[in-house]
């Protein structure tokens, strides 16, 4: 049987309206505008509300997703939810999604890679079209990070934001859409990055609270060395896959992490400023979204066009990354 080729023919995002400044940060902790900006390229955060949880987020990408592919709910054969901030620990974030659509029947499950997320979840969506399994799965990026950050640590609550991202994924037309996909982890970096507390190690109580081990929880340093070196190597290693090179490369989509990592990778990749999706200055760190956010702002700004090769490089806690190579499938305006 000849090989069925996944792409991407929908795409929607999601972030909440409220804006955290860097200038409201000042107000919070000792820090200063130019001291995010100049450290970290980040201007400004969007942060979740009140009892608003990721799949509040998810669910708005979700639709506008579905819309964009021109299909209806019911359509969607399964939900991959990838989040490292789902809403409770069980059931997942996909199903509590699927329900907040109003899907009667089709599978659900989350995938866990934390920044990596929606890299991971390409890598494994797109075998369900390529097996002929499914016809159309809604691969979502979702989290809302600001619900675990401890805003008395400087270190981390200048980094983070919310919001969601979501692809639809169906067969598109040969040669087109994920041509490859790299997927690695290191286990023992596990504690360079970490929310402690809530699972079945510690689960919640009045200890975890008062030590703050609910709040995440992360060596800087050691992930930003391990970022500059991890960012141009997946992406290497996923373009030797698929028998290309960085100058075939259109636009690198990389995890919007620190505008400082994505600055030195590109230059050991050899690839220009202006080939690179960036708007860390208005999300910050948005975790599993941020990739499929950079690529809706792009999108939607009309610079892909059908044939572009797409470049997608995550990192993140576990440690995990890894990369996919796209050959945009959806024809432009
Ligand atoms: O998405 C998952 C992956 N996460 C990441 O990729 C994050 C990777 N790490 C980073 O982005 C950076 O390590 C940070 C932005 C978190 C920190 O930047 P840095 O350049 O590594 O700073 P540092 O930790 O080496 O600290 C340098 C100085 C220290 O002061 P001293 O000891 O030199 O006096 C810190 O105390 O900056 C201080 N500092 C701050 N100053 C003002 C640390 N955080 C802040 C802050 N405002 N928010």
């Amino acid at each position: 049987m000849a090989k069925a080729y996944a792409g991407i023919v929908g795409i929607g995002a999601y972030v909440p309206e409220k804006r955290l400044t860097n200038h409201d940060l000042e107000k919070m902790v000792d820090t200063s505008d130019e001291w995010i900006r100049t450290r970290t390229g980040i201007v400004e955060r969007r942060i979740v509300e009140g009892d608003i949880a990721t799949s509040d987020l998810a669910v708005p990408a979700a639709k506008a997703a579905l819309l964009d592919a021109g299909i209806g709910v019911d359509d969607v054969d399964l939900i991959l939810a990838t989040t490292s901030t789902p809403d409770m620990i069980f059931p997942s974030t996909a199903c509590l999604i699927q329900k907040k659509l109003g899907i009667k029947n089709c599978a659900a499950f989350d995938l866990q890679a934390a920044c990596t997320g929606f890299v991971y979840g390409l890598a494994v969506a797109s075998q369900f079209i390529e097996t002929g399994m499914y016809k159309t799965v809604l691969l979502i990026g979702a989290d809302a990070f600001t619900k675990h950050i401890n805003w008395k640590d400087r270190g981390t609550c200048i980094l983070f934001g919310d919001g969601a991202g979501a692809v639809v994924l169906q067969q598109v037309e040969e040669g087109y859409g994920v041509l490859g996909s790299y997927l690695d982890a290191d286990g023992k970096g596990s504690d360079l990055l970490k929310i402690p507390a809530g699972g079945s190690l510690q689960p919640g109580n009045e200890f975890t609270v008062k030590n703050g081990l609910h709040y995440v929880q992360m060596n800087g340093n050691e992930v930003f060395k391990f970022a500059v070196r991890i960012l141009p190597e997946a992406a290497t290693k996923v373009l030797n896959e698929v028998g290309l090179s960085i100058d075939d490369v259109d636009y690198l989509i990389p995890h919007q992490a620190n505008m400082r990592i994505i600055t030195a990778a590109a230059e050991r990749l050899g690839i220009k400023q202006e080939k690179i999706a960036v708007n860390i200055e208005m999300y910050g760190n948005t975790s599993t979204a941020s990739i499929p956010l950079a690529l809706n702002d792009l999108y939607k700004s009309n610079r892909i066009k059908k044939g572009d090769i797409l470049l997608f490089v995550g990192f993140g806690a576990g440690l995990t990354w890894g990369a996919n190579v796209v050959k945009w499938a959806i024809k432009g305006d």
